[in-house]
């Protein structure tokens, strides 16, 4: 097998409690993605990844893992993971499982013993400083609310946990520690898994005393050694999650000796809505010309020298058709936009679940909706810090990880399709509107679109290593660059927005290579001088 395979793949994220109950208990579990299969063969994805199904308390929704080799009852049994393996196998889809490493719940046994005593075996598997109870080491927050110290009396000190209380930061200083990972990522390997996402794994290298959380000084050599001892031994996918990753740093993330990870994802477009200094709550509009100029950044920066993660959506962010698109009445045209612009650039395509659907956020009207950890935690802090119910709920329509949680649209049954119990959390109520079934029978649909922007990327060689330049770089509504070659040259031109918007930069390309051919388009029209709105292409052309 071709060690770097993913470079012409397309990923699809599943986030198993939201995507196919198959037991009627209001939770999505393996059973139901295995019945799901064939659609995800129809889409044409190569890999599936899985946030996280190990047995959880489920505080993060399973970001808080108890056993690494179990799976959770909740979403089935070891037995239904290898039986998923298998048949994903069977159509040619790999199985990405989530690896959280940077923390562990605090009902893992390693922890249930750590916190025994100062000399239990286990105890320095953690991340620990003296102290008096009432008297903190230091004033460092948390990312789900409150202080970063728990104290324990048992042993008469703080644990670290950089997420919630019940998310105990693991010691990677410890090479035990490190080799009792390593020994379980094998045994996955072994169980035929095609890869993993590494989550926040830009934090394992802590240094609570110096305040370093992200980048810590020994980051690199731990995640070199992690990857020799482990994923080097295997034709894997590796993804690191990477909030602090700059172009530099991920050019040694995915450097192509293998040496790392295959790529890491990188959020800075995700902060073109967000002002600098501000939380993510504090809702700011896009700016789209910052935004062309971070692709442009990575997309030249890591040509040749590393690779580039492609995504809009996961399970932390909103659905990007609501965020940057228009969920109203140009929800298809601008659901096929976003997808042409980023799928016609370099690197690893991921398609979250939903987003083949141009599912929207949901709009939930009452904080009782919600179920996330870190949508209540900012619920009672900025409660606490005299915020208004109505801003708060604002903050939340827009940003809540909920709005990409509800659960999977299937059909216009009761529930969509995605179970026959109560939910978890409650159905987006425009899933009569908006679901699979009928996304299927339309040859004009979201999805459909998905597909044959899967299938191009297939077909042309240009899409895995044509060099990026972008064009019109100050225009408040384009976004267009080509994508060149030896032989041949892209270029993908849409409009950002839900006005008309002068295409001269199209025009002027196309007198400039006359026998381009249109390989894609959202609008049935042939396109004229003008792109209406939220109208997107992309053409071809030979030089
Ligand atoms: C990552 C996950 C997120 C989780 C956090 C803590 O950012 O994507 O869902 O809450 O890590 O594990």
């Amino acid at each position: 097998m071709k060690k770097d395979w993913w470079k012409d793949a397309v990923i699809y994220q599943i986030y198993p409690r939201s995507f196919q109950d198959s037991n009627g208990d209001g939770v999505g579990d393996l059973q139901g993605i295995i019945k799901r299969l064939p659609y995800l063969e129809k889409l044409g994805i190569d890999a599936v990844w899985l946030s996280p199904v190990y047995r959880s308390p489920m505080d993060d929704n399973g970001y808080d893992i108890s056993d690494y080799q179990d799976i959770d009852p909740i979403f089935g049994t070891l037995a239904d993971m290898e039986e998923l393996i298998a048949e994903a196998k069977k159509r040619n889809i790999r199985i990405i499982m989530d690896l959280v490493l940077n923390h562990s719940s605090d009902e893992h046994r390693w922890f249930l013993e750590a916190k025994k005593s100062k000399d239990n075996p286990y105890h320095d598997y953690y991340v620990w400083r003296d102290g008096k109870e009432g008297e903190l080491p230091n004033d460092m927050k948390a990312c789900f609310g409150g202080s970063c110290w728990e104290w324990v009396p048992e042993v008469g000190q703080y644990y670290f946990h950089q997420f919630s209380v019940k998310q105990p930061d693991l010691n990677w200083e410890n090479p035990k520690l490190r080799q009792e990972i390593y020994n379980m990522i094998l045994w996955w390997m072994d169980k035929g898994v095609g890869g993993f996402r590494l989550d926040v794994i830009d934090q394992i290298a802590k240094e609570p005393d110096q305040k370093i959380t992200q980048n810590g000084p020994r980051l690199h050599e731990f995640i070199r050694e992690l990857s020799r001892e482990t994923f080097q031994k295997g034709a894997l996918i590796t993804v690191g999650e990477a909030w602090g990753a700059d172009v530099e740093r991920a050019k040694l993330y995915s450097n192509p000796d293998g040496s790392e990870f295959s790529m890491v994802f990188q959020f800075e477009h995700i902060h073109m809505d967000q002002l600098p200094g501000k939380e993510k709550w504090d809702l700011s509009p896009l700016r789209l010309v910052e935004l062309k100029q971070v692709y442009k950044k990575w997309q030249t920066g890591l040509y040749n020298c590393g690779w580039n993660s492609l995504f809009w959506n996961n399970h932390d962010l909103p659905r990007i058709v609501s965020r940057w698109g228009n969920d109203k009445e140009y929800r298809v045209e601008s659901a096929k936009m976003l997808a042409t612009v980023l799928h016609g650039m370099q690197g690893t395509p991921y398609i979250y679940e939903g987003e083949e659907l141009g599912m929207t956020n949901v709009g939930f009207t009452d904080i009782s909706q919600y179920r996330d950890i870190e949508t209540m935690n900012m619920y009672r802090e900025r409660k606490a810090a005299g915020y208004s119910e109505a801003e708060i709920l604002k903050s939340l329509q827009a940003k809540s990880r909920d709005n990409g949680r509800t659960p999977m649209q299937w059909s216009d049954e009761e529930n969509a399709g995605f179970t026959t119990g109560t939910p978890w959390i409650s159905v987006n109520s425009n899933y009569h509107e908006i679901n699979a079934e009928k996304e299927l029978a339309d040859p004009d649909s979201v999805f459909c679109y998905y597909q044959k922007l899967i299938h191009l990327r297939k077909e042309n060689r240009i899409f895995l290593d044509g060099a990026f330049t972008l064009l019109a770089e100050q225009d408040q509504q384009i976004f267009a660059y080509t994508r060149t070659d030896e032989t041949e040259e892209l270029l993908v031109c849409a409009n950002f927005t839900k006005d008309p918007a002068d295409a001269g930069v199209m025009e002027a390309w196309k007198q400039a290579h006359p026998d381009a051919e249109l390989l894609i388009h959202n609008y049935k029209e042939a396109p004229g001088s003008t792109l209406k709105p939220y109208e997107a292409v992309i053409y071809r052309a030979s030089h």
